[in-house]
């Protein structure tokens, strides 16, 4: 048996169940490069300090890099029974370079080496989200570009609404994902803090410069709070918590996708390399890629809940339960990243059906609300113009016509007020075309709306 780092005043070993129970070396030791840099930083920081001297700093780090080498090489030998991947890293430090080795560990704990770990790991993930978050805006900016003219039904209520540009709906999306990328962005704030120097829970009587870690890991702030600063994990929950919103409103985009390739809307073709076939029906394309991005946004919710429920009533400072802090955000990570990089992908290719829209307009009364306006524009009280336009559409629909298919005859016999120029209100174009206020679905609010958003993809 391996004799634990922590063992000096243990006699008995601990049973072999409890030694797996306990580990977490099995998937902390994704946090290595964080690990190594903190431990470099440290080393140098306490070499500065004179704390040990400024060659015994050299050495540990000459033999950081090594460990580094090793285990990117895969040559480095993981061992479950030294717990994690601290001890792992420092058992095998001590091996190359000698007791100086267990130097490294002075003025510091794990408690504060984890904490700073997992900053570091949860910073430099929700860097790539932000990458990732910025991209699909980009995607969808150009997609919309290319259907600013593109209308289809706007609704509410999943119900035919009033008519809208391809585009604007995209850009609905757009702005979601600005949002996503604003709040991981604020989120990164509260992460980038260094807690080392904390050390178990009470700082330390070494004169060490937290400030020089901090700033050697590139993080522009350290802890204000020993304490604070070895137990908080809200930084963990704030960022599962950018991706829960991020997956959720991944998810309402995979629902409408879906909707949309059903045949009975078949407003796009799913491209053949994000779809799959049914094994018992040949004529079936699936869109199984948005319906698991839909069904893995359970994960990252689930993920954010864990932490959170783990976290709830803690005591002051650590306490072992937060060890489960790791594997959930690493699950949602994996979520979340692929997820975001798989809908730009799918996005750039997807092939929109402008026709299957426009015939989906034509049968919902969408130009109902341009009728009540008119009237209303001409002096009839809405409430009134409403009324005589729903009159209207039970006519046509008694019919089986459109709106605009109606006899000026027939929409007179709603109200005098109507004229001829009332077809061309009537026009989905014009319908759209009215609509320039800024945020508006008209082409002029479009192309603004994508400037403001190409102004920001470049800044
Ligand atoms: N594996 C531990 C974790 O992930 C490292 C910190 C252990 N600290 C302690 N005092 N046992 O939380």
């Amino acid at each position: 048996m391996t004799k634990k780092m922590w063992g000096g005043r243990f006699e008995g070993a601990a049973a072999a169940t409890v030694e797996q129970y306990t580990q977490s070396e099995s998937f902390d030791r994704a946090l290595y490069r964080e690990d190594i840099l903190g431990s470099k930083a440290h080393a140098t920081m306490l070499g500065k300090a004179g704390i040990i001297t400024p060659e015994e700093a050299r050495t540990l780090c000459t033999g950081l890099d090594q460990v580094l080498s090793e285990i990117e090489a895969g040559t480095f030998v993981w061992k479950r029974e030294l717990e994690d991947v601290h001890m792992n890293i420092e058992r095998r430090l001590t091996e190359i370079v000698g007791p100086v080795g267990g130097k490294l560990h002075t003025a510091r704990s794990r408690n504060d080496q984890v904490a700073l770990d997992f900053r570091l790991h949860v910073s430099a993930r929700l860097d790539v989200w932000s990458t990732a978050l910025a991209r699909l805006v980009g995607v969808l900016a150009a997609r919309a570009e290319e259907h600013a003219k593109t209308l289809l039904p706007g609704c509410t209520h999943l119900q035919p609404a009033q008519p809208v540009s391809l585009a604007q709906h995209l850009l609905a999306y757009a702005q979601m994902f600005r949002r996503d990328h604003a709040r991981v962005a604020d989120c990164l704030k509260r992460v980038r803090v260094s807690p080392l120097g904390a050390a178990a829970l009470a700082g330390t009587t070494h004169p060490i410069s937290p400030a020089q870690v901090a700033e050697a890991v590139g993080f522009p702030a350290t802890f204000a709070n020993s304490m604070d600063a070895v137990s908080d994990r809200d930084f963990a929950l704030e960022a599962l918590f950018c991706g829960s919103v991020a997956m959720m409103h991944l998810s309402r985009l995979c629902e409408e996708l879906i909707l949309w390739a059903n045949p009975n809307f078949g407003y796009v073709r799913l491209p053949d390399a994000y779809s799959t076939g049914s094994s018992i029906m040949p004529q079936k394309k699936n869109p199984d890629v948005c319906e698991l991005m839909r069904g893995k946004t359970g994960r990252v919710y689930g993920a954010l809940t864990a932490v959170l429920t783990l976290m709830k009533g803690l005591p002051l400072t650590y306490n072992r339960d937060m060890q489960e802090d790791k594997e959930p955000f690493f699950d949602a990570d994996r979520t979340v990243s692929s997820s975001l990089a798989i809908m730009a992908d799918m996005l750039a290719v997807l092939e929109f059906v402008p026709e299957a829209m426009r015939r989906a307009l034509a049968r919902g009364f969408l130009n109902a609300t341009e009728l009540a306006d008119y009237l209303a524009a001409k002096g009839l009280p809405f409430r009134e113009a409403h009324h005589a336009t729903g009159a209207a559409v039970a006519l046509a629909e008694k019919k089986g016509v459109a709106l605009e298919a109606l006899s000026l005859d027939e929409l007179r016999s709603f109200s005098p007020l109507v004229e001829q120029d009332v077809y061309a209100v009537l026009e989905f174009e014009a319908a759209v075309g009215r609509r320039n206020l800024p945020g508006g679905t008209g082409p002029e609010s479009v192309a603004w709306q994508i400037a403001v958003l190409r102004a920001w993809l470049a800044g």
